[in-house]
């Protein structure tokens, strides 16, 4: 089995999420965002970020390929299915995300987007490998750095497992010598 090592308790994600919902309320104000989570990874964070945010606002989801059963992005992102029903041109869109790794995925999905002419875009991440950047992308509410380790939790998966743990772990490599 695999180690898990924690890097962020619930409690400390917890705290954070309300942070940027703060921020977000902020500046929003008077608005009625269209929030786009991007499927699977951010589905725990969108659950609990929108159910802190106390204005008007509707939500939709968009499915990216991305890793796969690899630790490492295949550097080809296409939408994979398109759910998005509700119009984006006009909308104030607002685009959570689980994890920022290479920044491809993301650079993919504001492009599509922006060629959808919503009067405004911006981005919420909760975890961020800036160290792994690719593609430069911009964040506009950032929750927490993560160094440069593959970590599972709070919707970040391997291999489909692990998106249920409530706070975020490195997944160590199995066979790994210890203490060295
Ligand atoms: P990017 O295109 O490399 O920025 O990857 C973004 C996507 O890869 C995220 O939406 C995550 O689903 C996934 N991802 C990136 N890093 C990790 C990780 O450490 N654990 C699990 N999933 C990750
Ligand atoms: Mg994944």
């Amino acid at each position: 089995m695999p180690q898990l090592r924690v890097l962020f308790t619930q409690e400390e994600i917890r705290s954070t999420v309300g942070r940027l919902a703060r921020e977000i309320s902020r500046d929003y104000e008077g608005k009625n965002p269209l929030l786009i989570g991007v499927l699977k990874g951010a589905v725990i964070f969108m659950a609990d970020l929108m159910r802190l945010l106390d204005m008007p606002l509707e939500v939709e989801f968009v499915r990216l390929s991305s890793y796969g059963r690899g630790k490492v992005s295949s550097g080809k992102v296409r939408v994979v299915r398109g759910l998005l029903r509700l119009p984006i041109k006009d909308r104030d869109i607002l685009v959570i995300e689980g994890i920022v790794d290479t920044g491809i995925t993301l650079d993919f999905l504001l492009g599509w987007l922006r060629r959808k002419r919503p009067a405004s875009l911006r981005v919420c991440a909760l975890f961020d490998k800036a160290m792994c950047r690719k593609v430069s992308v911009p964040i506009d509410y950032l929750g927490l750095s993560v160094p440069n380790e593959f970590v599972v939790g709070y919707g970040a998966d391997w291999d489909e497992k692990f998106r249920n743990l409530p706070g975020l772990y490195v997944l160590e490599e199995e066979n790994q010598p210890q203490g060295a």
